[in-house]
């Protein structure tokens, strides 16, 4: 029998099983992430290879940089993940993939290592959507967390609000019509002169700043839930640059608070009347940004005083992982969805979502 036809007679043994332990692989730009999950919820052990002190060198990620780096790491994270979960090769029902969006270079890297193991293994290969595992990030954290609910999904790349109708299924209430949240932060803490990676430094400073000592102007879209972010990265510009030029100091505490102030009121609003409006009764960050403090006692605040269920991943699963990508998988692979062995890099995968 051939390669492919092999794999979905083995994947739809799986099916059958209804359960699977899957080896995941995350390489989509700086973290080379490698972690096993059993049936998307549980996390038996999971990886990471930072790569923010090479990166710290040059004030951003280097793609050719990342990518090397991606290729020293797959090997040893791997053999680390199946030994803290003390399991062998042959425990690995299947194995996954960021297959997108990305950088082309770095996403290469796992594809092409988990094909390669995929077919050593003789184990169906799972592609994954990196946002969608982003939202999945909160089936590992959260037990009882099923679809319908709404989730606000901000990273470096993108800001969504999106309606997660099942597993895999999703409905675009609304988007950023310039800059992702994260980049918002990455170009501010520049701007403030904060070093790599500057969003999550823009956070911590931002804790012991004072939030009203700068104002900035309000985002304004034409979409009821859309965002947008370039208008306050020009203000930080403008703002430190005319500062400057009069020779007057500014407060980077302040200026870190006011900045996070106004990005979180922005995210917050158009998720919090996206769910009024909606009627959902449960909402979820995911990406990056969930990351930010202020964004997570924001969300849970005011989703509480709505009388909604509120989840956000733990800190340590909202930047980039694999755990995430392991979730993910586990429901494609029960839709059937596996990929070939001529699966590439998709740097600018789209996540399918009706509305759009
Ligand atoms: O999801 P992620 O790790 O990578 C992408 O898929 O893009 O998100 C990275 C982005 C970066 O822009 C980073 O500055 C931002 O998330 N980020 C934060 C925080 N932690 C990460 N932004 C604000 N506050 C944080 N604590
Ligand atoms: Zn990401």
């Amino acid at each position: 029998m051939n390669y492919e036809k092999r794999m979905h007679e083995k994947a739809r043994a799986i099916r059958e099983k209804g359960h699977a332990v899957i080896m995941a692989v995350e390489s989509s730009c700086d973290e080379t992430a490698v972690a096993i999950v059993r049936d998307g919820r549980e996390l038996i052990s999971g990886e990471i290879a930072t790569q923010i002190d090479i990166h710290a060198l040059y004030g951003g990620v280097v793609p050719e940089i990342a990518s090397r780096s991606h290729v020293e790491a797959l090997d040893p994270l791997c053999d680390r993940a199946l030994q803290k979960a003390g399991m062998t090769p042959d425990d690995i029902d299947a194995i996954a993939v960021t297959a997108g969006p990305g950088l082309v270079g770095a996403l290469l890297t796992g594809v092409s290592w988990a094909k390669a193991y995929a077919w050593a293994l003789d184990k169906p290969l799972v592609p994954v959507n990196h946002i969608e595992g982003h939202v999945s990030a909160n089936y590992i954290a959260h037990s009882e967390l099923q679809p319908p609910f709404l989730c606000l999904v901000a990273s470096g790349g993108h800001s969504h609000i999106v309606h997660v109708d099942g597993y895999g299924s999703y409905t675009l209430i609304g988007q950023t019509t310039d800059d992702a949240a994260g980049e918002a932060f990455d170009k501010a803490a520049r701007a403030l002169k904060i070093p790599y990676p500057g969003g999550p430094l823009l956070d911590k400073l931002a804790e012991t700043g004072n939030d009203r000592a700068y104002s900035f102007p309000k985002p304004h879209t034409q979409g009821k839930y859309d965002f947008s972010f370039s208008g306050l990265k020009t203000s930080v510009v403008n703002l430190t640059h005319n500062l400057q030029q009069q020779g007057k100091e500014y407060v980077a505490e302040d200026f870190a608070a006011s900045f996070r102030r106004a990005v979180v009121d922005h995210l917050v609003e158009k998720t919090m009347l996206a769910a009024r409006d909606t009627g959902a009764k449960t909402v979820a960050l995911a990406g990056g940004v969930a990351a930010n403090r202020l964004l997570r006692r924001e969300m849970e605040m005011q989703a509480g005083a709505c009388g909604l269920k509120c989840y956000m991943p733990p800190m340590s699963i909202c930047t980039d992982n694999a755990a995430m990508i392991g979730s993910a998988a586990f429901y494609r692979l029960m839709n059937g969805e596996i990929a070939a062995l001529d699966l590439n890099a998709q740097p600018s995968l789209k996540l399918l979502m009706r509305g759009e």
